[in-house]
């Protein structure tokens, strides 16, 4: 496993994100709702959220894709609907990664039902090699080319999530 991110680098990381989007959303005056993607977001989320300073409202969501492994299949189902009411409320959707692109194009999709007034995305890592769809992102912790990531939150086939620094792997 090679180190990709140190504790004290995520740290930095989560702060510089979670001050920017304090700023953009106190300055709105906009009512937010965070919407985490389960499981991988546990551990960035409740980094976040602890730095925000605005009042937030969480939920979460779980999708599954059909098929296991470390390429995404791209049948991407809910499993977990949010339970908290966003009409007319600003939603930021939190992932711990996005790769292909999928889940993120999936989310703002099914998100568009429950009528937000605005849908922002923020992920810690951004992993560019494989994106199959352009999906806005407004707040990203890392940029990463390739290759897969544990810890953090990150797994491999549910392992490593307890890692308190990012590692790159070879699966
Ligand atoms: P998508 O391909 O953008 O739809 O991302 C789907 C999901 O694949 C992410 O939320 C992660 O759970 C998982 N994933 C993609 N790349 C990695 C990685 O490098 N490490 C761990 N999980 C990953
Ligand atoms: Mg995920």
């Amino acid at each position: 496993m090679i180190p990709v991110l140190s504790r004290a680098e995520i740290a930095e990381k989560v702060k510089s994100l979670a001050h920017q989007i304090s700023k953009d959303y106190a300055e709105a005056e906009k009512e937010l709702c965070i919407i985490g993607v389960l499981n991988g977001v546990f551990v960035f989320l409740a980094d976040l959220v602890r730095e925000l300073t605005v009042d937030v409202r969480i939920d979460f969501v779980r999708l599954a894709s059909y098929g296991s492994g470390a390429v995404s299949s791209g049948n991407v189902r809910i499993t977990k609907g949010i339970e908290l009411d966003v009409k007319d409320r600003d939603v930021l959707i939190v992932d711990d990664i996005v790769d292909s692109g999928l889940t993120i194009a999936f989310l703002l999709e099914y998100l568009k039902q429950f009528h937000p007034k605005s849908v922002r995305v923020c992920t810690f890592v951004n992993k560019i090699e494989r994106r199959q769809l352009e999906v806005p992102i407004d707040y990203v912790g890392q940029v990463v080319e390739e290759g897969f990531l544990v810890g953090y939150g990150l797994d491999f086939d549910q392992k490593y999530r307890q890692l308190s620094e990012v590692y790159h792997i070879r699966p």
